[in-house]
């Protein structure tokens, strides 16, 4: 089994969507797979059609209790994928977890079982580089970059191997497992540009997929929906569906 980070400390890059969208392909070729979303956006809840205020359990008791495990507070969705929800009052763990000892590896801890249930965890994490993204980053075997094809996106991978290397302090192991470019507008040449770019500095961690700008993907959340119901013909189902292949490639 393997867990994979979704995380780049930039907002609006796709961590949710990648998420989300990997994961249920992951689940349609027969993977178990839970998601976590720690994000207190709790973006990833709403996207596969729970309702963050209405979730009785949370990651919010799984962080604070490692010993509960995720299961404690795991939903099954409509998706063939199971969740760990969030919560808006997540945000209120960062304050509860400030003063613990060893608060960046609840998560960790708190996945040692589940890791033998699932195929794939996949973690949400959110955009900064809090204690949240820090504990993702720490209970992970690798971590998945979506990287949006602009010229910023090169100015965050530095940032990015910074973080990696402070948090392979407490987890020596963690890797860049792969960097999916995405949002990529095939008619816009510095796209382009900037994907090669990434691909000359990355050259084999860079999928071969790439995820194009698809509207579908920005309508699917509002749906409650993974793209892959909503519009399993548009271009970022088609392009989701092979990233899968390429990720079981990798792992398997
Ligand atoms: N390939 C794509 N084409 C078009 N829109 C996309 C694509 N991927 C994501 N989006 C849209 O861009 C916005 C940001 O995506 P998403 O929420 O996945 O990013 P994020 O990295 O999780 O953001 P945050 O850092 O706030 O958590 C959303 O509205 C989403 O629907
Ligand atoms: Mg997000």
């Amino acid at each position: 089994m393997t867990v994979l980070t979704i995380a780049i400390q930039k907002g609006g890059t796709g961590k949710t969507t990648t998420a989300l969208s990997l994961g249920v392909e992951l689940a349609q070729m027969g993977r178990r797979v839970l998601l976590i979303d720690i994000d207190p956006q709790s973006n990833l809840t709403q996207a596969v059609g729970h309702d963050p205020t209405q979730v009785e359990h949370s990651i919010y008791e799984v962080l604070l209790n490692p010993t509960y495990g995720p299961g404690f507070a795991t939903l099954a969705t409509s998706y063939g994928v199971d969740l760990v929800p969030a919560t808006l009052s997540l945000a209120g763990a960062e304050l509860s977890l400030a003063g613990r000892f060893g608060r960046e590896l609840m998560l960790r801890t708190a996945l040692t079982e589940a890791r033998r249930e699932y195929d794939y965890i996949l973690i949400d994490s959110p955009p900064s580089l809090g204690v949240f993204t820090v504990n993702a980053l720490t209970a992970a075997d690798a971590v998945i970059v979506p990287l949006q094809a602009h010229i910023f996106a090169l100015k965050a991978m530095p940032q990015l191997e910074e973080t990696i290397a402070i948090v392979r302090q407490l987890n020596p192991m963690l890797a860049i497992g792969g960097i999916a470019v995405t949002m990529v507008d095939r008619r816009t040449s510095v796209n382009l540009v900037v994907e090669e770019t990434i691909r000359q500095q990355y050259g084999d961690i860079v999928f071969q997929t790439t995820i194009p700008f698809n509207v579908k993907l920005v309508e699917a959340p509002a749906s409650g929906q993974p793209i892959s119901i909503y519009a399993g013909d548009s271009s970022g189902a088609r392009a989701y569906r092979d990233l899968a292949q390429e990720v079981a490639a990798r792992y398997e």
